[in-house]
């Protein structure tokens, strides 16, 4: 599958679920495998790489400056990620319902972002260290949708204000939005990848109304 224009790994799965897992700043596709692992030993895994390079290492959209975002560029990049999935899911045969986002920083970036623009690809996603990536105007139909907000008390990155913003935002929208704050700083801990395992499990078949 080259048209797309992502490089990424797909790896088969024993259940029904397919994990999409978006990296961080200077990730590849290899860098959250063993994280989606952890989360669901069965799960297919879609995991592209970011199209965006800065200083050569990948991202999935151009900022200006540390929490800066270029928004025109962050726009194209959404739309062009979420046809790559929409593509994909018809190439490798999974179903769309199934997927669930994984976004570690300016990959749980990205994942708002499609979120917020292209609401009806997710059904449920897990942003790990996130902010508000850009604001909509207007709020999209987020019903059904359940998503997982991970924040760091400590992350210098990612301040906090702006993940309580976007867990506003994306509730406001109408997402069943869970948002927990950790004894942590920008790096994912042991501790919140149970809480998160355990979300992921606990929502299975808990989505009536898509
Ligand atoms: C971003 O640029 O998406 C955020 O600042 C997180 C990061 O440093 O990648």
């Amino acid at each position: 599958m080259t048209e797309a224009g992502f490089v990424h790994q797909f790896i088969s799965g024993t259940s029904d679920r397919t994990l999409l897992l978006l990296h961080g700043t200077g990730g590849d596709e290899q860098q959250l495998i063993p994280l989606g692992r952890e989360l669901d030993s069965g799960a297919a895994i879609l995991s592209p790489r970011g199209n965006v390079l800065e200083n050569g290492t990948a991202r999935f959209f151009r900022r200006l400056a540390e929490g800066v975002f270029d928004l025109e560029d962050l726009k194209a990049q959404t739309d062009a990620l979420a046809a790559f999935v929409r593509a994909a899911a018809g190439h490798y045969h999974f179903d769309l319902e199934k997927l669930v986002a994984v976004g570690y920083s300016n990959g749980a970036n990205i994942a708002a972002s499609i979120l917020l623009r292209r609401p009806g690809l997710f059904s449920a996603a897990m942003l790990l260290r996130a902010m508000v990536p850009l604001i909509p105007e207007e709020l999209p139909d987020l019903r059904g949708v359940d998503v997982w907000i991970a924040g760091g008390k400590e992350d210098m990155l990612i301040p906090r204000l702006s993940t309580e913003q976007l867990a506003e935002m994306l509730s406001e929208a109408g997402a069943e939005v869970t948002a927990r704050f950790f004894d942590a700083g920008h790096a994912l801990t042991n501790t919140e990848l149970v809480l998160a395992k355990r979300w992921l499990d606990g929502r299975t078949g808990a989505n009536p109304n898509r």
